[in-house]
């Protein structure tokens, strides 16, 4: 059967990466979180103390990067692994989140990502999500999605998978981070956050997971 690439875009927290792994299973597709890619390098970073403004260091702590993506044998789940170590779990913290879009701004960092997602699309039947993925990273892709959300719906749904994994954090944190990111995301020179003119735009605020997917899915079978 022919192969698409499916392209999910969209503001933080409005559970794109709940649904692009949701669809994946369904269509037998490779699922990628490049935010993961983003969160990962922002991780080595800060272990590291290195300044996103510090060029010279960033790019030479680019080249000790590797990231690579290996299936949990007992969730089926793809993870992210940095250099060799499991990494799901600390990109997930607020400090992370408080600096990713920082990062995420600085285009030599951008240009190493970028080159290494558009590999993993070769063989299309992929589905990846992300902030310029239908705009930067595959603009020919066949299925393109914008998806948004009302910010406290977004605020409380993060909230309660936080709590999930044992992290309180009050929601007015939330709030301020997922905005700010939104802002940085969408103003940075390169390749802000912005909506292809070929998207579909899903708002989510009143759907529940599993409607998002499946109006995913009826976008997808119209180009199969
Ligand atoms: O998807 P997630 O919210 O985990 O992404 C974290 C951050 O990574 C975003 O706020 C954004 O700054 C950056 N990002 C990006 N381009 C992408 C994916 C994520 O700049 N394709």
């Amino acid at each position: 059967m022919k192969k698409l690439i499916v392209a999910i875009d969209g503001h933080s927290g409005c559970g794109k990466s709940t649904t692009a792994k949701l669809l994946a299973e369904q269509l037998n597709y490779m699922y990628i979180d490049s935010g993961a890619m983003y969160r990962a390098v922002t991780l080595y970073f800060l272990r590291q103390g290195i300044a996103p403004d510090d060029v010279f260091q960033v790019k030479q702590s680019l080249e000790q990067i590797d990231i690579t993506f290996e299936v949990n044998p007992e969730s089926g789940k793809s993870e992210i692994v940095l250099n060799g170590e499991k990494i799901e779990a600390q990109i997930r913290t607020m400090e992370v989140s408080g600096k990713v879009s920082e990062v995420s701004a600085i285009p030599v960092v951008r240009r190493f990502l970028v080159e290494q997602q558009q590999k993993l699309g070769e063989n299309k039947g992929i589905v990846m999500d992300g902030r310029d993925i239908g705009t930067v990273v595959f603009p020919e892709a066949e299925v393109k999605v914008f998806m948004t959300a009302d910010i406290m719906q977004r605020a409380m749904r993060r909230q309660k998978e936080l709590v999930k994994k044992g992290q309180k954090v009050d929601l007015s944190s939330i709030i301020d981070n997922l905005s700010s990111r939104d802002f940085q995301d969408s103003n940075r020179d390169d390749s802000p956050l912005r909506k292809a003119d070929d998207a579909v735009v899903l708002d989510t605020s009143n759907i529940t997971i599993a409607q998002q997917t499946e109006r995913i899915l009826e976008v997808v079978q119209q180009k199969l």
